[in-house]
């Protein structure tokens, strides 16, 4: 076994680095914003034990393995360990093996068989909000690698206060928590600070500030992400399409829901969001290249007021039709139930709708809850969702022998 020649040239960027690194707590959470500098830390982390202990094994996992070359094994290679002390890199096991004989595991924790008969020193959980408490016990049962300091350390984006981590690190206490939001990065560009500047509400909190932030006041509060918003797909040709109308010539907004017509699940696709400066001529051009060669059957928007607007996307041959009932609560309850019964996929990449939807809250009075929304007029996506969805009633059929009764949906 060599004995590394080189240290470790890390500096961190800000305390919560620096303290996350020195620690020699068993149990570690680095909870922070988008880009807060949790990844550096946790590989610096992994790398300074396999440095401290020559000869020691440490894993550093995320849930799923086939998400680690694309972020926290390219962060590692390209941020953290420098050339000279990887003697050699097995690609396919994702095994890194050091000058100082000890050893890195990259690996998911969708494959627990290749974990099992482990013996680590220690273990580091990338992203550990998809984790769930299993995971997480599972890997504090592996640490027994004799001589070396055990610890089990975790970096995140934070979550609803009921994740099994917020529980186990705020709630009972059990380990350290660093904290970092994405205005303590200095290596962030401008650009991106101000980007995140807009961001609103819950995702505010939780991705800009880095904090466990709840669902209080929250209007779609039912809408659970964690099944809900899913890696986009190509939608067949067979679904039903339908689109949600909000109107405005400075950020009209447009949604395009395809229904699985098995299972009668909506799955939003896309949202359009164009901005000023077109009109509607320009928009159902767009609404017909985006919905080429699917059957749309519905398209809804606007309020009882708009109708010379909705008459006028008619004569572009666009025939948008009013929503069915148009008091505005009676939507957003339309939508609420939807979301309760894990009706509506949402593919992770429309952002616009994924920022609305967690930042679209009642507005507080004196600690109560109203019914006014905080900035109603910005949410464009919330207000298309809702003209569309509303128009979709829940019908009870019967299923024959026995008697079970099974919702369906339709118009
Ligand atoms: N100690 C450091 N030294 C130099 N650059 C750093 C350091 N820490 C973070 N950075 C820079 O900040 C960027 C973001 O860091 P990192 O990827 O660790 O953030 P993250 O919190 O994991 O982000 P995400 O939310 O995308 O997962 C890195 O790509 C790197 O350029
Ligand atoms: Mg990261």
């Amino acid at each position: 076994m060599t004995t590394a020649t080189v240290d470790l040239i890390f500096e961190p960027i800000h305390k919560a680095q620096e303290g996350f690194l020195a620690s020699e707590a068993p149990r570690l959470l680095f909870s922070g914003a988008f880009r807060a500098g949790k990844t550096v830390a946790l590989c610096a982390k992994g790398l300074k034990l396999s440095l401290d202990y020559p000869g020691n094994f440490g894993v550093i996992a995320r849930k799923v393995r086939s998400t680690l070359p694309q972020t926290t094994l390219k962060t590692f290679f390209e941020k953290v360990c420098p050339r000279e002390l990887i003697a050699d890199f097995n690609k396919s096991e994702g095994l890194v093996r050091l000058v100082n004989g000890s050893e890195i595991y990259f690996c998911g924790l969708d494959d627990p068989l290749k974990l099992g008969s482990l013996e680590l020193g220690w273990a580091g959980i990338d992203e550990a909000i998809e984790t769930v408490e299993d995971d997480w016990q599972m890997l504090e049962g592996r640490l027994n690698k004799p001589g070396v300091l055990h610890q089990l350390f975790a970096a995140t984006n934070p979550g609803p206060p009921a994740h099994y981590l917020h529980r186990m690190f705020f709630t009972e206490g059990k380990g350290e928590v660093y904290h970092a939001s994405s205005l303590d990065n200095p290596e962030l560009p401008e650009d991106y600070i101000i980007r995140l500047g807009e961001f609103e509400g819950i995702y505010r909190e939780r991705y800009v500030l880095g904090l466990w932030a709840g669902l209080e006041g929250l209007v779609y509060s039912s809408f659970d992400d964690k099944i809900c918003l899913i890696p986009r797909f190509e939608i067949p040709k067979g679904w039903l399409v339908y689109s949600g109308h909000d109107f405005g010539t400075a950020n009209p907004a447009a949604l395009f829901y395809a229904q699985d017509t098995t299972t009668g699940f909506m799955y939003l696709n896309r949202e359009y969001v164009p901005g000023s400066g077109r009109g509607i001529y320009d928009h159902v051009q767009q609404f017909k290249e985006i919905t080429e060669g699917y059957n749309v059957i519905k398209r809804v928007g606007g309020s009882h007021q708009e109708d010379e607007i909705r008459q006028g996307y008619t004569s572009q041959g666009w025939v948008i039709s009013e929503p069915k009932n148009n008091d505005r609560m009676y939507q957003i309850q339309k939508v609420q139930g939807l979301h309760r019964l894990n009706k509506v996929f949402v593919f992770n990449d429309l952002t616009n709708y994924i920022r609305e939807k967690f930042s679209f809250a009642f507005k507080k009075d004196e600690g109560d809850v109203t019914e006014k929304i905080d900035n109603e007029a910005r949410f464009h996506c919330m207000a298309a969702e809702r003209y569309i969805l509303s128009d979709f009633v829940p019908e009870t059929v019967n299923s024959g022998k026995p008697r079970v009764k099974t919702p369906v949906w339709s118009f």
